[in-house]
C-alpha cells in the first residue's frame, strides 16, 4: 500500500505554519492594512446597465462634496496603455481593457468613474453622487449555451482514432450534457490596492498571487520601465485564482497617486468581487462515452462550452484531465467559447481539470451503472499504462492505489449499488446513504525560480524569493527546505517573501510554487555552501586552512571533513565571524517545465475522492457525512499544511456541488447574489468528516526532492464524487450544478 519516500526522514515533521503567529495575533500585515502618510481613498462608480454607452457623466455634485479630491473618467484618467502579448508566466490579465479605455460599458457593474477623497466615507458618499446617464442596448446574460454561437470553430483540444465511429458502434453509450455555474471566488480577504508614486517610482500593495506579473503588467499599462515599479504582497488572505493576475482598479490605483501626488487606497468591496475580478465561468459539457459490454472503453468524446466577456477570450480549459485519465482508443476532447456580457472569467482553483472532471466522472459513474459494473472496478479496467494523449509515459501515478487506498478506508466492500439500498445505523439510523467515487488529477509543474540563501556569521540562514504566500504555507514550505538541506533549526531561517525587490519567484498558482521554488533552494544552498568551504580554508582563523574545499562537507549546520560525522566540525556562524564575513550567498536558479519543449513525462498529480451523503426523503434533507480522499501529490514536505490544503478543498467541493452558484439577474444583467449572504459557501455546519491519505510517492522528474503541491488536487472529483453519491441515495442524477433541493423533489 502507501510506500514511503526513500529519501531520507523528514527532519520537520509537521512544522506547524512560521506565519502563525503573526496572524494570529493581527501583525501581518494584508494589503489593505497599509495606511500611508497623506493617504486617499479611491471608490469607483459602477455601471447600472450590461451594456449601452455612457452619455453623459455629471461629477459636478459630487466634485463639491466635502473632502472630494478629484473624480476621474474616459475624459481625464490620463494615459493608460495595453500590455503587450503575455511572455511565459509574465505579462498576463485577464480583463485587458484598461479602466476607462473608452465609453462602452460591456458587463453590469463596470468601472465608470471612480472617486479619490480625504476619507473612505467620503468617496463613497461622492461616488453615489455622481450622475451617469447611458444609452442601455441589448444584453446577454443566458446561461443556455448553443454550439452555434460559439465565437468561433471549437478548439481541438486532443485527437485520437476516430472517435465518432467508434461511438456509433459502441455497444453501450452514455450521452449526456453537464453544467457547471458561474463560480465566484470569495476569498475573507477583499481585493486591495495601496499605491504610492514618488515623482518617479510606484510602490504598489497588491492583493496578487504574483508579485512579478503584476510588476510586469502595471508597468506596461502605467507606461513606465518596469524597475519604476516595486510590488508588494507579504500576506494574502486567500485568493483561489481570482488574484493570480491584476484587474482596473490597481490601475486606477496607481494612476490617481500618479496624478495627485499623494498615496491611493483602493479596497473593491464584497458586490464589486463579484463582477469587478473575475469568476468561473458557467461551463457546459456534452459528454459521450462508448464502452465494450465488459466495460473497455472505446470511445469518449468531450465537448465544452464556457462563458466570456465581450472583449476578452477567456476559456476555462475542461478538457484539461480528458486525454490522460483512462485507455481509451478513440478520443476527441474540445472547447469553445461564448460571449456574454460579463466581467472577464479568470482562473478559479483547478481551472478547467475541476469542473471538466465533474462532466467525465459523473459520465463514468452512468457509464458504470448502465454497465451493471462496480464504478471503481470500471476505472480500474480503464487504468492507462501511459498518457495516450501526450503519447508519454507518467513522470509518477498511482491512480490505481489511490482508488484502492480509498476504497479501504472508506469501507467500499460493504457498498451496494442499488438506489436507495443502503440505510444508516447509530447517529444515521433513519436516513438513507449514498455512496459515491470520482477520480482526479492535476497538472504537476515548475516556474521559473530565482531565490537567494545567505549562511550569516550570526548561525541563521535567509531565504529570499520573490513569490508569495497566498495563506497555503508558502513561509512554511521554503523554511522546511532549507532546514532540510542544512539542518538548521525553523527558528533559525528567515523566510523573505512577496516582494519585487527579491530575486524573482513563481506566481501563487497552478499549485506550482513549492515544485518551484525547490530547486531553486537547493541551488542557493549549493553555491552558499561553496562560498563557504572556500572561506572555511583559507580563512587564517580556521580549522580548515590545510584542507581543500573538495574535502568538506556541510551538514547539521556544520562544516566538518567529509570523512568525519558533523559533530566534529565547526558551526558554519564561527568560520564566518572568524573570517569576519557577514554571509556566504548563494543565489539559486531553476528553469520552469510549463510547456516545455522536448518533454519526455506527462506531470500530474492524482487522486480518488470517496464522498457519503445522507438523505432523509421525508424532508428532502441531504447533507454531505464523511468524505476519503487519497491524494498521490509526490512527496508531501510538510503533511500540516499540506492536508490543511486538502481539508480547504474538500470543503469548497461540497460548495460547488451543493451551493455555489452566481446569478445573473435577467431584468438588468447584474450579479444578484453579490454578498456572502445570498452566495452560499460551505460553513463549518455543513463541512464533512474529511479523512486525507497521502500516497507520498516522490515524483523526482519534477524536482529532486520529489514534491508536487496540493493547493487545487483536492477539489478535482469531489463534486462528482458528491453527485453520484446524490443519485445513489435518490435516484437523482444531477448534471447541473449546484444539487438544489427542487432537483431532489422531482
Ligand atoms: Mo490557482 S486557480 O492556479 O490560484
Amino acid at each position: 500500500m502507501a510506500t514511503q519516500s526513500t529519501l531520507p526522514p523528514r527532519t520537520n515533521g509537521s512544522l506547524p505554519r512560521v506565519d502563525g503567529p503573526l496572524k494570529v495575533t493581527g501583525t501581518a500585515k494584508y494589503s489593505s492594512d497599509y495606511n500611508l502618510p497623506g493617504m486617499l481613498y479611491a471608490v469607483p462608480v459602477c455601471a447600472t446597465i450590461a451594456s449601452g454607452k455612457i452619455t453623459k457623466l455629471d461629477a459636478a455634485k459630487a466634485q463639491a462634496m466635502p473632502g472630494v479630491k478629484a473624480i476621474y473618467h474616459s475624459e481625464n484618467i490620463g494615459k493608460l496603455f495595453r500590455a503587450g502579448p503575455a511572455n511565459g508566466f509574465s505579462g498576463i490579465l485577464d480583463e485587458k481593457r484598461p479602466p476607462f479605455e473608452d465609453n462602452v460599458v460591456r458587463y453590469y457593474g463596470q468601472y465608470v468613474a471612480a472617486v479619490v477623497a480625504l476619507t473612505f466615507e467620503q468617496a463613497v458618499s461622492a461616488a453615489n453622487a455622481v450622475g451617469v446617464t447611458y444609452e442601455a442596448a441589448p444584453f446577454n446574460v443566458s446561461t443556455h449555451f448553443t454550439e452555434a454561437e460559439a465565437t468561433e470553430k471549437p478548439n481541438v483540444d486532443s485527437h485520437r482514432g476516430d472517435p465518432d465511429t467508434a461511438f456509433a458502434k459502441a455497444p453501450v453509450t452514455i450521452d449526456h450534457t453537464y453544467a457547471t455555474p458561474t463560480e465566484t471566488h470569495n476569498p475573507i480577504e477583499l481585493h486591495a490596492s495601496v499605491a504610492d508614486f514618488d515623482g518617479q517610482n510606484f510602490t504598489l500593495y497588491e492583493t496578487t498571487q504574483a508579485v512579478c506579473n503584476s510588476q510586469d503588467v502595471l508597468a506596461q499599462m502605467l507606461g513606465v520601465p518596469i524597475e519604476n515599479v516595486r510590488v508588494i504582497s507579504r500576506f494574502l488572505g486567500s485568493g483561489f485564482g481570482g488574484k493570480l493576475w491584476p484587474w482596473p482598479h490597481a490601475l486606477i490605483a496607481a494612476q490617481a497617486s500618479r496624478n495627485l501626488g499623494r498615496p491611493v487606497k483602493l479596497v473593491v468591496s464584497r458586490d464589486m468581487m463579484f463582477q469587478n475580478v473575475g469568476h468561473r465561468p458557467r461551463t457546459q459539457q456534452r459528454v459521450r462515452l462508448g464502452a465494450t459490454p465488459d466495460g473497455k472503453l472505446v470511445a469518449l468524446i468531450h465537448e465544452s462550452l464556457n462563458h466570456t466577456s465581450i472583449l476578452d477570450d477567456y476559456s476555462e480549459g475542461c478538457s484539461e484531465a480528458t486525454p490522460y485519465s483512462y485507455s481509451v482508443a478513440n478520443l476527441r476532447a474540445t472547447s469553445g467559447l461564448v460571449r456574454r456580457n460579463v466581467g472577464t472569467p479568470t482562473s478559479m482553483r483547478g481551472p478547467g481539470a475541476v469542473p471538466g472532471l465533474f462532466a467525465t466522472e459523473s459520465a463514468m459513474d452512468e457509464l458504470a451503472i448502465a454497465l451493471k459494473m462496480d464504478p471503481i472496478q470500471l476505472r480500474l479496467l480503464n487504468e492507462p499504462a501511459k498518457d495516450e494523449g501526450l503519447n508519454l509515459p507518467f513522470s509518477s501515478r498511482h491512480f490505481v492505489e489511490c482508488l484502492h487506498v480509498g476504497a479501504e478506508k472508506f469501507g467500499w466492500a460493504r457498498y451496494t449499488p442499488a438506489v436507495g439500498s443502503m440505510k444508516g445505523a447509530g447517529e444515521q439510523a433513519g436516513l438513507t446513504l449514498g455512496w459515491g467515487v470520482a477520480g482526479c488529477s492535476w497538472i504537476a509543474e515548475r516556474c521559473d525560480t530565482s531565490a537567494t540563501v545567505e549562511l550569516l556569521s550570526n548561525g541563521n540562514a535567509r531565504v529570499s524569493c520573490a513569490t508569495q504566500d497566498i495563506g497555503t504555507g508558502t513561509y512554511t514550505v521554503l523554511s522546511n527546505i532549507v532546514a532540510e538541506r542544512t539542518g538548521l533549526a525553523n527558528d533559525r531561517i528567515e523566510v523573505v517573501l512577496g516582494d519585487t525587490k527579491l530575486p524573482a519567484g513563481p506566481i501563487s498558482g497552478g499549485s506550482w510554487a513549492t515544485a518551484s521554488v525547490i530547486p531553486a533552494v537547493l541551488d542557493a544552498i549549493d553555491k552558499a555552501e561553496k562560498t563557504l568551504f572556500a572561506i572555511a580554508v583559507s580563512s587564517p582563523a580556521s580549522a580548515f586552512t590545510d584542507k581543500e574545499p573538495g574535502d568538506l562537507a556541510f551538514s547539521e549546520g556544520r562544516v566538518h571533513l567529509k570523512s568525519s560525522d558533523a559533530k566534529s566540525g565547526v558551526a558554519f556562524g564561527d568560520i564566518l565571524t572568524k573570517a569576519n564575513i557577514r554571509s556566504a550567498t548563494g543565489q539559486g536558479k531553476s528553469a520552469g517545465t510549463f510547456g516545455a519543449p522536448n518533454r519526455k513525462f506527462s506531470q500530474h498529480s492524482f487522486g480518488a475522492q470517496f464522498a457519503e451523503v445522507t438523505w432523509q426523503p421525508e424532508t428532502a434533507r441531504l447533507r454531505v457525512s464523511r468524505v476519503v480522499t487519497v491524494i498521490d501529490g509526490g512527496r508531501i514536505l510538510n503533511p500540516k499544511p499540506a492536508r490543511n490544503q486538502i481539508e480547504g478543498a474538500v470543503v469548497m467541493g461540497v460548495g460547488m456541488a451543493l451551493f455555489e452558484a452566481t446569478r445573473y439577474d435577467s431584468r438588468f444583467g447584474a450579479p444578484i447574489n453579490n454578498n456572502l449572504a445570498d452566495y452560499i459557501v460551505t460553513t463549518n455546519a455543513d463541512a464533512p468528516d474529511i479523512d486525507v491519505t497521502f500516497l507520498d510517492y516522490p515524483d523526482l522528474v519534477l524536482n529532486p526532492l520529489g514534491a508536487r503541491g496540493v493547493g487545487e488536487i483536492g477539489l478535482a472529483g469531489i463534486a462528482a464524487a458528491i453527485t453520484n453519491a446524490v443519485h445513489h441515495a435518490t435516484g437523482v442524477r444531477v448534471r447541473e450544478l449546484p444539487v438544489r433541493i427542487e432537483d431532489l423533489l422531482a
